[in-house]
């Protein structure tokens, strides 16, 4: 199995391409470090379609190898996505969220076009551990961007990024001063940030063991075969886990409230 500096190399490099597309959770994470927080991630999320060369299994096997573990599934009706989280026994180490597209529940088009993409990934570049930040792997037009917008926000997010962490998460467990999300979040919104509001700026509650918010998705000049188009990038999220009656914190993930968060990168009108 890797080592633990090989792990936090790995994730150091994960945070340095999320950073490079969200400029905006660097500023918050310096906004918490110079108020003498040590900021901690409880989890990390990446998406996928659910093609058989590249279903979320294609993406764990870098972290399994690591160590992580299966832990749990969710599914997203209306988005027609299915999600599993990977934890290692570290639990200071963020847990990985990894979605997937339904392919069979899309239209021809939707379908056709991402097949087409997926045909264009080298089956090599998936088994290099970096593919989970190695960004898009085929040819893109901003027209046929609009037009699977308009069927799924997600698949037109991964067909015009590739494969990226699509947000870092911050442990709200681990900080000193900001163990209140709404303080927290006001903080947020002082500093001149968006929070995504909808379903409301905190999604989960005490009783439902987790409670999440995180900024709207900033939009970032994107180089599609065309030309450069500004569109919704990543986000930031910040998460508070509360414990369960055996006094463990819970670990999980709330469907309802995921659901709510994936619309973090929908374009603000
Ligand atoms: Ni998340």
């Amino acid at each position: 199995m890797a080592s633990l500096p090989e792990l936090n190399n790995y994730m150091n490099q994960m945070w340095t391409d999320y950073i490079k597309m969200t400029p905006s959770a660097e500023k918050i994470y310096n906004l918490f470090t110079q108020s003498g927080e040590n900021v901690l991630n409880d989890h990390i999320a990446l998406r996928t379609f659910n093609h058989p060369q590249l279903g979320i299994h294609s993406l764990a096997q870098h972290f399994t190898k690591y160590g992580y573990k299966y832990a749990g599934e969710y599914f997203f009706k209306e988005k027609k996505l299915y999600a599993q989280h990977f934890q290692h026994a570290n639990l200071n180490l963020p847990k990985i969220f990894i979605s997937e597209l339904e392919l069979e529940k899309m239209s021809p088009f939707v379908q056709e076009t991402l097949a087409q993409c997926v045909h264009q990934v080298s089956p090599a570049a998936i088994q290099n551990e970096n593919f989970v930040f190695s960004g898009r792997h085929w040819t893109t037009s901003y027209a046929t961007y609009l037009k699977l917008a308009q069927e799924s926000e997600y698949a037109s997010w991964v067909y015009a990024y590739g494969f990226r962490p699509n947000h870092f998460t911050v442990s709200i467990n681990h900080l000193k001063n900001f163990t209140d999300i709404q303080r927290l979040n006001s903080f947020i919104k002082t500093n001149g940030f968006t929070l995504n509001a909808s379903g409301g700026e905190v999604k989960g509650t005490p009783q439902e063991l987790l409670e999440q918010s995180s900024t709207m998705a900033g939009e970032v000049p994107c180089q599609f075969g065309d030309g450069i188009y500004p569109i919704p990038g990543c986000y930031y999220e910040f998460a508070k886990r509360y414990a369960m009656t055996s006094g463990e914190l819970y670990h999980g993930f709330i469907a309802k409230s995921a659901d709510k968060i994936f619309e973090s990168t929908n374009k603000q009108s």
